[in-house]
């Protein structure tokens, strides 16, 4: 890592590799043939494996979106919001009772875009606080829930919850457990089926270092099967680019109810190849090690982490600014420094900032990162110890 080579370190979109872009760059090919139907066999293969699965049942034409564990892959062309709204829409009925606990930005639009298609009993807890686990089983425990919804990794906050807790509760109460896992799936332990989750969505541009503008549903039987008996019912919610049925007769088959995003799949595909060759959870573990480091490292410096202590992400981590700094800060960092990281949200905006430690960021690149902000940091009159990068990543 040379001094003049950029340091990204935003918490997604990630950098592309060199594989993933040319792909991106493939000459077209036609959306119903077999050698598209083999794109989509490798990216169902790289997506299990990302979601922590069983291996992909087949070939090409021979269920490559299941595995022995009962899960299913559905790919999905739009952002992560887009799948996760065809969770929502799909799975839920106008009067079903969803509980949405948040602590954040996502967990709040999680929110807001299930209360279009179903009752949402919203949880709003403090951005970076712990969920009250008490709150939530007391509630629980009185009944008729369809859902506990969560947002897994909160990016805008830097905390992760506690998805074992969770399920363990959902499983007590008989209710279905679905997850947002857009900056954890690929990151950070996820563990669909010990869980028992029902859907969880992965967006290309994060964990997986793959392009924007496409992600990946995994779901159960248990919700293929209420979705489909949902529509039977005819009291589904109005969907029809995002109606969850064709796709679910499509996949089978590698193909996808509508024109699919053909070359973002190419590119992702490479990248979770890429994945693959690294292996889970030796990704888990770097990033794991990545956000360590960093948090270590800011905090002996004096600065302050916005997450409780017990949940801090290791994706992203959101660190406050001291007396006298804000956003202008992030503009010299990466106007002299060529370093990226990335600003707050609503009420945190020009207060904090955020690292991502996630997709395929080598760990020199996050020291090299460091000690740039650091330097920016002292060059926007902030006096900090003399310290020595390096160790906090050993
Ligand atoms: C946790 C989480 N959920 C949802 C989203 C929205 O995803 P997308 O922008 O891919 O629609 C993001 C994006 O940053 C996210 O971090």
């Amino acid at each position: 890592m040379g001094p003049n080579d950029d340091c990204f370190l935003v918490p997604g979109p990630v950098r592309m590799n060199q594989a993933c872009l040319e792909a991106l760059s493939t000459p077209t090919i036609t959306a119903r043939g077999n050698e598209f139907r083999d794109v989509m066999a490798r990216l169902n293969s790289g997506l299990r494996h990302a979601f922590n699965l069983t291996p992909s049942l087949g070939e090409r034409k021979n269920e490559s979106w299941s595995g022995d564990d009962g899960y299913k892959v559905v790919v999905v062309s739009g952002s992560g919001t887009a799948a996760m709204e065809m969770v929502m829409a799909n799975r839920f009925r106008p009067n079903d009772r969803v509980l949405v606990p948040t602590n954040g930005k996502f967990g709040e639009r999680l929110a807001e875009m299930g209360s279009r298609f179903c009752i949402v009993k919203h949880l709003k807890y403090e951005w970076g606080r712990t969920f009250d686990f008490g709150e939530i089983e007391e509630q629980l425990a009185r009944g008729n829930w369809e859902a506990l919804a969560i947002c897994h990794n909160e990016t805008s906050s830097g905390i992760t919850q506690d998805a074992v807790e969770l399920a363990e509760m959902c499983q007590r109460h008989g209710v279905s457990f679905i997850l947002d896992g857009i900056t954890s799936v690929g990151g950070l332990p996820v563990h669909p089926q010990e869980w028992d989750a029902e859907a969880i969505v992965v967006g290309a541009q994060k964990c997986t270092a793959g392009p924007s503008g496409i992600a990946a549903i995994a779901v159960n039987q248990h919700f293929i099967d209420r979705c489909i008996a949902i529509r039977n019912q005819d009291d589904s919610n109005p969907t029809y680019y995002l109606d969850i049925i064709p796709a679910l007769k499509k996949g089978d088959d590698d193909q996808t109810p509508w024109t699919p995003a053909i070359n973002a799949a190419m590119g992702w595909a490479e990248a979770l190849e890429f994945l693959k060759e690294e292996g889970l959870e030796e990704r888990w573990n770097r990033c794991s090690k990545m956000a360590k480091g960093v948090r270590k490292l800011f905090l002996e410096l004096g600065f302050e982490l916005l997450a409780d202590e017990y949940s801090r992400s290791s994706t992203v981590t959101a660190i406050m600014y001291p007396d006298g700094i804000d956003d202008s800060w992030r503009t010299r960092l990466k106007d002299e420094y060529n370093t990226q990281v990335i600003g707050a949200q609503d009420h945190l905006k020009g207060k904090m900032f955020r690292i991502g430690s996630m997709g395929e960021t080598p760990i020199v690149e996050m020291i090299e990162g460091c000690k740039r902000m650091i330097s920016c940091f002292r060059d926007c009159g902030l006096e900090l110890p003399e310290i020595d990068v390096e160790p906090f990543f050993e």
